[in-house]
């Protein structure tokens, strides 16, 4: 296996390699950021305006998404979440199906609307949105008649609505976990039966490829991530995609204030200052130029791992899947208390881990919302799951000081219980 960071000066006049912190997920930044971000000073593009903002959303769109789609760069996935929902009109009061395990940024976006997120709980098998438990809510809890007055009528003819709580569903928001996509092809296919906009938060699946079409463009709208601990990163950043021209039109007004009139300064309704600087596009830029080597390396990074663990019982890898991206390597081990004697041991050898998120339903601002069945499988994973370092600037040596860590830490836990 290559190992693909070189050490720099720093590096050498740090601690030794093998007490050296190695972190969970940090940046690679090795390609031409210098020499962008030299640019824009020098030209004095800096602001959200400039040549590295639309040369980041072209490339984007032939690099990465292909065909005829539109992209728009904003500040960050969050911002890009809530223009998504605000783009296919979720008003005040709708419902949007979203998954119980998840990073929190969706369900605030839904909340930012005023609407209300409906839980499903995680697949066991792929640990993304248990689309059989979508299934069973839209064919039990919901029904489709016509459309009612309002801002987003005519968005669609019919529309869903929730028997129990009498509030539309307008659309289910899908989240790509850890590297790897959720089933889109049900997903639509419930979207459609259902008269549902389809947003696919695709913020840690860059790179993920289901049935061979990337995460983020099987939806109405999808929308990336370029945070500091992305497989790609502007330090904060944010892209979102679309093949409808409507949308990504009202995306791009609503990302720039509303504003309908560019020498007045009217606005028919109340818009945004989302669009992404010059700055960071030109981060982006350079860091899409290297995308497949970042992406490379994850994988090998997901195989050595996967290689290492397949001889210890208490550890389980995260699933297998064609096409996926590991964004952050994660394993199950046995229970709760297992989990924290390998978070507490790795933190003691200098390294970086965490648990996955405490599952939305759960925290104070959520609690009291609509669940679609049990939540036993989100529980359950956010209750056993350790995310490993990742870093595609990881070296072969570190990536080996965490196998071993890993393995001492299960190992010595399982003796004592
Ligand atoms: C699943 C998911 N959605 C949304 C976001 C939000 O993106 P940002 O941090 O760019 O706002 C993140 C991570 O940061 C994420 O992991």
């Amino acid at each position: 296996m290559a190992t693909v960071r070189a050490s720099t000066p720093s590096e050498t006049l740090g601690p030794p390699a093998a007490e050296r912190p190695i972190p969970l997920s940090v940046p690679e930044l090795r390609g031409k950021e210098w020499a962008y971000l030299k640019e824009c000073l020098d030209t004095g593009w800096i602001s959200s305006v400039g040549p590295f903002v639309s040369r980041f959303e072209r490339k984007f769109v032939d690099d990465y998404v292909g065909g005829a789609a539109y992209t728009v760069a904003v500040v960050n996935g969050t911002a890009g979440l809530h223009l998504a929902l605000r783009a296919i009109f979720v008003e005040p009061d709708d419902e949007v199906i979203v998954p119980a395990l998840t990073f929190i940024a969706p369900v605030n976006a839904v909340r930012y609307c005023g609407a209300h997120p409906v839980f499903i709980d995680a697949d066991p098998q792929t640990w993304q949105i248990d689309v059989n438990q979508v299934e069973r809510f839209l064919a039990k809890e919901c029904e489709v008649r016509p459309d009612v007055e309002g801002p987003g009528a005519g968005v669609s003819t019919q529309t869903c609505w929730n028997k129990r709580t009498g509030r539309r569903v307008r659309a289910i928001l899908p989240v790509h976990l850890l590297g790897l996509a959720c089933d889109m092809e049900r997903i639509n296919a419930l979207a459609t039966a259902y008269h549902l906009k389809v947003i696919e938060d695709a913020a840690e699946a860059i790179g993920v490829r289901y049935h061979n079409r990337p995460a983020g463009t099987w939806g109405d709208i999808g929308v990336f991530s370029f945070n500091g601990n992305k497989t790609l990163t502007c330090g904060g950043g944010g892209m979102l995609v679309t093949r409808t021209p409507a949308w990504a039109n009202r995306i791009r007004y609503l990302s720039t204030q509303a504003r309908d009139d560019q020498r007045e300064y009217v606005h028919r309704e109340v818009g945004y200052n989302y669009r992404l600087t010059n700055l960071h596009a030109a981060i982006g830029l350079a860091q899409l130029e290297q995308l497949d080597t970042f992406l490379q390396r994850k994988r090998d990074i997901a195989r050595r791992y996967r290689e290492a663990f397949a001889g210890t019982p208490e550890i389980t890898p995260m699933p297998q899947q064609d096409g996926a991206a590991y964004w952050l390597f994660t394993v199950l081990v046995s229970n709760r208390a297992q989990r924290d004697a390998l978070l507490d041991g790795l933190a003691q050898e200098g390294i970086e881990a965490r648990p996955l998120w405490q599952p939305i339903h759960m925290q104070p601002p959520y609690q009291g919302c609509q669940l679609a069945g049990s939540m036993t499988v989100a529980t359950e994973l956010y209750e056993r799951a350790v995310s490993l370092p990742s870093s595609v600037g990881l070296t072969d040596q570190e990536l080996e000081r965490c196998v071993r860590a890993v393995r001492q830490i299960v190992a010595t836990h399982h003796v004592l219980h």
